[in-house]
């Protein structure tokens, strides 16, 4: 059995479509898992997708995709700005790490520019609305043929 790709999403990502819908659409989370899981079957992959509001099960699935995951597309919302403990999690893993986030984030707020995530990821998708899901799954998808050959 293949392994799935890991879609990570942190906290109050579960309130997509009517949290402030001006920077983040109206699409709702499983609007987006709808569109992921149709663009990796296109490609080949299966996904596995969670959303949670807290760090410490974030941090315990990132060390689960250790195992059982061919690559993360990871939205750490608001911990991306914020944890250590997200980032040296994400470090531990060998498989192909992707950022993934709705809202153009090096136009917003200075606290939001950067991310700890980055310094682990191998790229970042950012800025396309739910679009940013379907960009970061064909990356990851890539990144995994790109490995495997
Ligand atoms: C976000 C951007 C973060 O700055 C913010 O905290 C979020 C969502 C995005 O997808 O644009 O919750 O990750």
């Amino acid at each position: 059995m293949p392994k799935p790709i890991y879609v990570l999403n942190g906290p109050n990502l579960n309130l997509l479509g009517v949290r402030e819908p001006h920077i983040y659409g109206k699409t709702t989370l499983d609007d987006v898992r709808g569109l992921c899981e149709v663009r990796a079957a296109a490609l080949g992959h299966a996904i596995d997708f969670r959303q949670t509001n807290s760090e410490g099960t974030l941090v315990d699935w990132i060390q689960q995709a250790r195992t059982d995951a061919a690559a993360v597309v990871i939205n750490p919302a608001g911990y991306g700005h914020t944890s250590v403990a997200v980032l040296d999690a994400l470090k531990a893993l060998t498989i192909p790490i992707v950022e993934c986030h709705l809202s153009h984030l090096a136009t917003r707020e200075d606290f939001r520019r950067k991310t700890y995530v980055s310094l682990a990821a191998t790229g970042l998708v950012s800025g396309f609305g739910a679009k940013s899901y379907e960009l970061a799954i064909e990356a990851a998808a890539d990144l995994i043929s790109r490995a495997a050959s």
